[in-house]
């Protein structure tokens, strides 16, 4: 991991001590620049690092997002971070829906704009693309573990870079005003820990996360590398499968793909 500071003054500071969190955030690591947070924990997880550590970067210089895809953001202007957590078998599916829920969940907070999520890992405002998350799970020696990497668009402005002027948005650019990314942080952090220590909760998280879903009940196409599945997205399975009921009738439970709608 490199750049990790042990200055006192970046932006994130002592959130680790704020608030009733049990296990997201307990250790938080900022870092001023890297490559991309879901590498560095990773890295730490294979090092059996306790689950709840956060990594924080204001700059990725390799940030990745889901279908190979990068994910590019200006320094020191979003929320860029991963989080380890180590559930057992059983919920691993369904760590993907968690940082959906909860980033949809705080921006209901911090802005009048309705939020919803596109299944599988987009949250959505204004017909705009404001974060996506790339879980990626491992094994170390201590059982399973799954890193959520999740970027949230706070104060950038999309409008300046042609490639995604037209798909996405931020918190600044809905509400007009600069957001402060502590603030964003530190309520995301809590739903997260809200989700993932509560067993009700987790039982009810598919539920909960699909009731937000804009794809549930659309004609859609389904792209997985060069296969697409045209269909009726009727809902989703528990552990938050696409079921698509294509034009012959078949139902197709689908773990990932791209959504695209033809309206
Ligand atoms: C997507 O919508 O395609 C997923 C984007 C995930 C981006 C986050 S930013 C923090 C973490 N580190 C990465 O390299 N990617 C994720």
């Amino acid at each position: 991991m490199s750049n990790q500071m042990n200055e006192s003054t970046h932006e994130f500071e002592g959130l680790e001590s704020v608030d009733d969190r049990s296990v997201v955030g307990r250790r938080i690591i900022w870092l001023k620049e890297t490559l991309s947070t879901n590498d560095d924990v990773r890295q730490e997880a294979e090092a059996e690092e306790p689950e709840g550590l956060v990594i924080v970067a204001d700059l990725q210089n390799a940030g990745r997002g889901r279908m190979s895809r990068t994910w590019t953001s200006p320094p020191g202007m979003d929320i860029l971070f991963s989080v380890l957590l180590r559930p057992g078998a059983a919920d691993l599916p369904k760590m993907p829906l968690i940082s959906g829920l909860a980033v949809a969940r705080t921006l209901d907070a911090f802005t009048d704009t309705p939020i919803t999520l596109k299944w599988p890992n987009d949250v959505r405002a204004a017909d705009r693309k404001i974060s996506g998350s790339l879980v990626e799970s491992g094994s170390s020696d201590t059982g399973y573990y799954a890193v959520l990497g999740t970027g949230v668009n706070i104060n950038q402005d999309a409008s300046g870079h042609p490639e995604i002027a037209e798909i996405a948005t931020s918190l600044r650019t809905l509400n007009g005003i600069s957001v402060s990314r502590r603030d964003v942080m530190r309520k995301l952090l809590l739903e997260m820990d809200n989700i993932y220590s509560s067993p009700e909760n987790m039982a009810t998280l598919v539920v909960d996360w699909s009731a937000r879903l804009e794809t549930i009940g659309q004609e859609i196409d389904v792209r997985w590398g060069d296969e697409v599945i045209h269909g009726l997205a009727e809902g989703v399975d528990g552990t938050g499968r696409l079921l698509l009921r294509d034009d012959n009738g078949e139902v197709h439970r689908l773990e990932a793909g791209e959504v695209t709608t033809n309206v």
